[in-house]
């Protein structure tokens, strides 16, 4: 079977791929290698992949919609898992733009060389921070999305809501996955994971919003990569074909408990400031899993403990 896995030198998209190779499926994969963080970390994950025969790498902007469209004609492709975005809240305060081009202009691009291209199934990545400010715990996916509170939230909204739109006028099937807080190897160098990891070793400050009084639905990336996996080959069958997943561990720790895990891997403690809540940040993630898991196999196993030992181990391999 062949696949479109767009960001496929992303943090994900790159752990997906690598998953779906060694079970011999056929990847295509476009990434344009944004500069939003270390463009040789996703050089590194690129290269692994590349180890397979039946990986075919793209690099180019999706902007391009005609490049797009003849890389599906020329793999007859039939399904696209779509996770190429401009990811991060904080960054989306400072720099609207690349949001509204990279998550709304692009993914425009990709539903519409969908519906013409007849695919069977389009898979695209949302986020738990459309739950915004919600004070219902845990986050189920009947709950109100309609107040994100920034615009990283508000353009993976848009994309739930265009593809609701196109599954029920052009009979496309949808699946939008809302992923919470990722972390494993390879993770992504802006995310609290890599930066408490490489502040604890360089003897930096941690800067710790809200005061540490967040609480996050930490997810190991080989248990998001299983539910997306899940999902593949099951859109919904009845009308409209549109789906909407929660993909989380299925609990909220406190970010201080996940810095105190890590402290105890690397057997140093963290020296930190304390910094008031950022605009745009929400307080607390944490997933209602039993949709999804009563829709396929997902069942997510990894705890912090072992995710956070898996990653440092990776940092401490990949940095030395
Ligand atoms: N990591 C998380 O915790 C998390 C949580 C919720 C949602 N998500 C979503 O999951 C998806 C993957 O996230 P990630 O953590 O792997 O991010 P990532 O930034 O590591 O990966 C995204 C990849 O897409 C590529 N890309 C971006 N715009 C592109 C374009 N216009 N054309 C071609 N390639 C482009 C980038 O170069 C990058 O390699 C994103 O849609 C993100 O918003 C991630």
């Amino acid at each position: 079977m062949k696949i479109l896995v767009t960001g496929c030198a992303g943090f994900i998209g790159f752990h997906l791929s690598y998953y779906l190779l060694k079970k011999n499926y056929e990847i295509i994969g476009i990434d344009n290698l944004n500069t939003f963080y270390d463009v040789d970390l996703k050089k590194s994950r690129l290269k692994i992949i590349k180890n397979f025969r039946k990986f075919h790498f793209y690099k180019y902007d999706l902007i391009n919609k005609s490049k797009l469209d003849k890389t599906i004609e020329k793999y007859n492709i039939k399904y696209i898992i779509h996770l190429a975005a401009q990811a991060g809240v904080r960054y989306s305060l400072k720099n609207p733009k690349t949001y509204f081009k990279n998550n709304l202009e692009v993914f425009f691009n990709i539903i519409e060389s969908s519906r013409e291209k007849k695919i069977k199934h389009l898979i695209f990545a949302s986020t738990s921070s459309v739950y915004g400010e919600s004070t219902k715990f845990p986050s189920n996916e009947f709950d109100n999305t309609n107040n994100p509170i920034s615009l990283y939230a508000a353009t993976k909204k848009s994309n739930e809501i265009l593809a609701y739109a196109y599954s029920s006028t052009y009979n496309l099937p949808c699946t939008a996955l809302r992923f919470f807080t990722v972390y494993g190897p390879f993770g992504r160098p802006d995310m609290a994971l890599f930066k408490f990891t490489k502040n604890i070793l360089e003897n930096k400050k941690i800067e710790l919003y809200n005061h540490g009084n967040h609480s996050r639905d930490f997810t190991y990336i080989d248990d998001i990569v299983e539910g997306i996996v899940s999902v593949i080959k099951s859109p919904k069958k009845s009308k409209p074909s549109f789906n909407i997943f929660n993909l989380g561990k299925g609990n909220s720790k406190k970010l201080k408990d996940y810095l105190n895990t890590i402290e105890k891997k690397l057997n140093k403690k963290a020296k930190f400031k304390k910094l008031p809540i950022q605009v745009g940040d929400i307080k607390k993630s944490h997933s209602d899993i039993s949709l999804i898991s009563d829709y396929s196999n997902y069942n997510p196993k990894i705890e912090i403990e072992q995710g956070i030992s898996e990653f440092i181990d990776w940092y401490l391999n990949y940095y030395k």
